[in-house]
């Protein structure tokens, strides 16, 4: 089909838009508007609410709230709310929930929470007279910042330090302030940023005011000023540990042979990046979801924890598992940037709920809550795969979502969810079972 281009359309009113995307893109045009119209909701006041998170919105996106409860960390109980289209992945976190109930639940702790933001300026001359500079105008560039910073500070946050850094031997001419934050509760983007433009303001204009400086010296080029979403040093460490024999659960495979199979698969996971990969793509799962649940930035975290995991130049498992005299730990150093206040947080009502289902906590009881979800999802993950295999668990849960393929009614649903629960699930059983009933009947 050809398409067309358009100008002007964010000014167009939200209906005059639909109109425009049915017309250009859709021959059933009723059937495209009923669809997007179909996850409109009733409440105005709250649809207006989404329509103005973004521009251009249309309609809304579902994705499945479900819960996972059961989780003991730290001697207490949370029901951890996901969000996640992915069929069995609160299934399996509310089953390592469970698991570890019984053998201690889940022990962490944050070790650091310090945010990192640069400014990236070109300067073209001494690079003494550029230190000089730095250590004259770093008192100044701090107290420019005060009207962004203190109420944060009046918290116990703010500006932890700024450092001029030499880049030059990468790019000539190349230099950064990189400082560094405590931005508490928050996230802290805003702020970050807000700082680092403020900084970059007033480098600049005392650059050219600094008589130390040459003509040419002078012309310091602001490149950009943007937080980093990489924070080694936000770092939360969650753990499970037990006596090796107390983790068999059934009589098909001892404790001894679990945990020496689990710690292989860890293993390979810690040296071999395509297996790497996948492995934390499951700990993602987990992590995402409850990031998501809590109105957090989960393409921020992505972005960071996959840059942790390859820190020491080549991409690595981010969890770790041994077994010491008899007791087998397992555990992840992740870090992890999120807030609970500011954002979405304050703005979406299921995020609120989420966040209160949670205890309230702070940016830091959340790192740790969701540092368990990714262990918790990891150690699901290689407990199937060391045992029966991914296969069985996910087809259980995937079973619904060929069952609604097929759109099978809540009769033939009910059969076939008895048949196979002894049956082995595959896209093609499940057809045929669905053929075989339906020619029955
Ligand atoms: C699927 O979403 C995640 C797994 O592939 C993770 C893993 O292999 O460890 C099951």
């Amino acid at each position: 089909m050809m398409s067309k281009t358009i100008s002007g359309f964010s000014k167009l009113s939200k209906s005059n838009k639909i109109d425009w995307i049915v017309n250009t893109y859709f021959s059933n045009t009723e059937e495209a508007k009923r669809i997007l119209k179909q996850y409109w909701n009733n409440n105005e006041k709250l649809q207006q609410l989404h329509d103005e998170f973004i521009e251009n919105t249309v309609t809304n996106y579902y994705l499945p709230l479900g819960v996972a409860p059961n989780f003991l960390i730290n001697d207490t109980l949370y029901t951890i709310p996901m969000a996640i289209e992915e069929s069995s992945v609160v299934a399996a976190a509310s089953k390592a929930a469970n698991f570890w109930l019984d053998r201690g639940g889940f022990k962490t702790k944050v070790i650091s929470t310090t945010k990192i933001g640069q400014v990236h300026f070109m300067y073209h001359g001494d690079f003494k007279k550029l230190q000089s500079f730095f250590n004259y105008v770093k008192p100044i560039l701090i107290k420019d910042a005060k009207p962004i910073t203190k109420n944060m500070e009046a918290r116990g946050g703010g500006i932890i330090d700024i450092e001029l850094r030499d880049k030059t031997e990468d790019i000539n001419g190349y230099y950064q302030l990189h400082a560094s934050f405590e931005t508490l509760d928050a996230m802290g983007a805003n702020f970050i940023n807000s700082c680092l433009e403020q900084f970059a303001k007033t480098f600049k204009n005392e650059g050219l005011l600094f008589e130390g400086f040459s003509e040419e010296e002078k012309q310091i080029q602001i490149v950009m000023s943007i937080l980093s979403n990489y924070v080694p040093d936000c770092l939360v460490r969650a753990e499970v540990s037990c006596k090796v024999e107390d983790l068999s659960d059934n009589d098909l495979i001892s404790g001894e042979d679990f945990a020496t199979k689990f710690v292989q698969a860890v293993n390979i996971a810690e040296i071999e990046p395509y297996r790497a990969v996948t492995h934390n793509k499951g700990i993602m799962n987990g992590i995402d979801a409850v990031i998501l649940a809590t109105g957090n930035d989960f393409r921020a975290v992505e972005a960071g924890v996959h840059a942790y995991a390859s820190r020491h130049g080549k991409y690595s498992s981010l969890t770790h598992a041994k077994i010491v005299d008899g007791i087998f730990t397992f555990w992840t150093e992740i870090p992890l940037a999120l807030g609970t206040v500011g954002g979405l947080t304050n703005l979406h009502p299921l995020v609120k709920l989420a966040l209160e289902l949670l205890h309230k906590p702070s940016a830091k009881e959340l790192m740790q809550i969701v540092a368990v979800a990714g262990l918790a999802q990891n150690f699901a993950a290689l407990r199937s795969l060391t045992t029966t295999g991914i296969q069985q668990g996910h087809m259980k849960m995937h079973l619904m979502n060929i069952l609604n393929q097929f759109e099978a009614n809540e009769k033939e649903k009910e059969i076939l969810t008895e048949h196979f629960k002894t049956n082995t699930v595959t896209h093609s059983a499940v057809v045929e079972a669905i053929k075989e009933l339906r020619v029955k009947n």
